[in-house]
């Protein structure tokens, strides 16, 4: 799965970009702002699945920022965007960095790309890269999808996702608290979709 993601997000690099100027009424912004109300200056995080580095920009204004993509393009793209940041390629759920080095992690659209039965441990793992009372900021898919592989953008792509309730949980189990979660939907050129937004601290 996770080589269908890489060959898909390199190939369509620039459909990609296009298409993501296209949404409109994303709620990343605020989402984005409450996690960073909470940060001090110079705070260590780790975006994962930072594609061509747009949200790694804005964090890297004032904070450490290492971004983690698997795809060499977008990964070329965002360190060409965000020479101040540092970035990583690789399959985030196979990932191994230093327990309690990052002070937040942020992942905007990503995890609907990550087989569902690796997204629990991969909140684990998560918890384990925070400091105590880390941050974790994300937008999860939120339809009942074992798995599905299709064409989309132009590509083949893999989705994979979990109701609300169930990211909830697993989140709560990994050992974090929901400060904040909502579902919300976007609008996509495609139509609306939804996405549950959760900011939660590592316990
Ligand atoms: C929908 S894009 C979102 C990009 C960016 N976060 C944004 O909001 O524009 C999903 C990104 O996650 C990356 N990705 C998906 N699964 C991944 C994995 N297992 N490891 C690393 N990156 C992954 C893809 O390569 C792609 O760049």
């Amino acid at each position: 799965m996770t080589e269908i993601v890489r060959e898909g997000y390199d190939a369509i690099a620039d459909t990609f970009e296009a298409w993501r100027d296209l949404i409109s009424e994303d709620p990343r912004d605020e989402w984005r702002d409450e996690l960073v109300a909470r940060l001090p200056d110079g705070a260590r995080i780790l975006e994962l699945g930072c594609g061509a580095g747009h949200e790694a920009g804005e964090l890297a204004k004032r904070f450490e920022v290492t971004g983690v993509d698997i795809s060499a393009e977008q990964l070329r793209r965002a360190g060409e965007a965000v020479p101040e940041a540092t970035f990583l390629q690789a399959d985030f759920t196979e990932l191994e960095l230093p327990a309690g080095s990052f002070d937040a992690v942020a992942s905007f659209y990503a995890f609907n790309h990550v087989p569902r039965e690796r997204l629990e441990p991969l909140y684990r793992r998560i918890h384990e890269w925070l400091v105590p009372g880390g941050l974790l900021l994300t937008a999860l898919g939120i339809s009942d999808t074992a798995a599905w592989t299709g064409e989309w953008l132009g590509t083949t792509m893999f989705f994979s996702s979990f109701p609300p309730e169930t990211n909830s949980l697993q989140l709560r189990r990994a050992g974090f608290r929901l400060l904040r979660e909502a579902v919300v939907a976007i609008r996509e050129p495609e139509g609306p979709a939804q996405f549950q937004w959760v900011l939660a601290a590592s316990t």
